[in-house]
C-alpha cells in the first residue's frame, strides 16, 4: 500500500474511481482533500469542460488528483492536450488500449494507471509501460470489461501475475470488504461506491 500512496503522494490507499457523469471536480477534490484519490471522469464530457472541471479542482485542493480518460470516446487527443496543458500529474485510463497513450503522457511526467478487468489486458498493461493498473472485478458499477470474472478470483490472480502495484476494485463497499481485498491484493483498494462517495464527503466537510 504504501507504493500506492508513495506513487501518487496521498495519505490513505483509497482512490475514488473515475466515474462518466457523476465525478467532477468536486466530489474529486472533496476527496482529494480527505486524503485520498479524486479522479474527475471525463468520459461525458466535451474538451472545454473537462478543462474547467480541472480548473475548478486545482483552486479546491492543492492535493493530489487525476483525471480517468475511456479511451471509447471521441476527442481523446483534445483532452490529452488539456491535461497536458493543464498540468494534471495522474491520469487513470480504461476501456480502451493502454499502448496508443502510455509512453506519451509519461514522457509529460504523468504517472498512467489503466483499467483492466482480466489477465490479458493486465499484461497488455504492463507491456505498455504504465505505472499501475486498476484489477476490476464484475461486481464494479459501470464495469469496462467484458469477462465476468469477479473481484474475488481476479485480483489475487492479476496480483500474482504482475509486478507492477495492483488497484483492486468491484463491490469494495465498507471496512471489511477493504479488510479482503488488501488480502487479497496486499496493495491497494478503489472504491467507487456510493457509501464511499458519501464518507469521503463528510470527512472533507468535518477537516
Ligand atoms: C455510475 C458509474 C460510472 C462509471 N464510469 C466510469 C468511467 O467513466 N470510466 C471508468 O473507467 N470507470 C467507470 N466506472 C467504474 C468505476 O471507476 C470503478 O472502477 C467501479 O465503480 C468500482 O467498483 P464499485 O462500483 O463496485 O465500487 C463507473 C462506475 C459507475 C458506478
Amino acid at each position: 500500500m504504501n507504493r500506492i500512496k508513495e506513487l501518487f503522494g496521498i495519505k490513505y490507499p483509497i482512490i475514488q474511481g473515475g466515474m462518466i457523469w457523476c465525478s467532477g471536480w468536486e466530489l474529486a477534490s472533496a476527496v482529494s482533500n480527505a486524503g485520498g484519490l479524486g479522479l474527475i471522469g471525463s468520459g461525458s464530457m466535451y474538451p472545454e469542460v473537462l478543462r474547467e472541471h480541472i480548473q475548478k479542482c486545482k483552486k479546491a485542493t492543492d492535493k493530489p488528483f487525476g483525471v480517468n480518460i475511456p479511451l471509447i470516446y471521441p476527442n481523446i487527443d483534445e483532452h490529452i492536450q488539456i491535461i497536458i496543458d493543464e498540468g494534471v500529474k495522474i491520469v487513470f485510463s480504461s476501456a480502451g488500449n493502454p499502448k496508443k497513450y502510455t509512453s506519451y503522457l509519461q514522457e509529460k511526467g504523468i504517472i498512467v494507471v489503466h483499467v483492466i478487468a482480466n489477465t490479458k489486458f493486465a499484461l497488455k498493461s504492463v507491456e505498455a509501460g504504465v505505472d499501475a493498473i486498476v484489477a476490476e472485478g464484475f461486481e464494479a458499477g459501470g464495469h469496462n470489461g467484458k469477462d465476468e470474472i469477479t473481484t474475488m478470483c481476479l485480483i489475487p490472480k492479476i496480483a500474482d501475475e504482475v509486478n507492477i502495484p495492483v488497484i483492486a476494485a468491484g463491490g469494495i463497499a465498507d471496512g471489511r470488504a477493504m479488510l479482503a481485498a488488501m488480502c487479497l491484493v496486499k496493495k491497494v483498494l478503489l472504491m467507487k461506491t456510493l457509501k464511499i462517495m458519501f464518507l469521503m464527503q463528510r470527512m472533507a466537510q468535518q477537516i
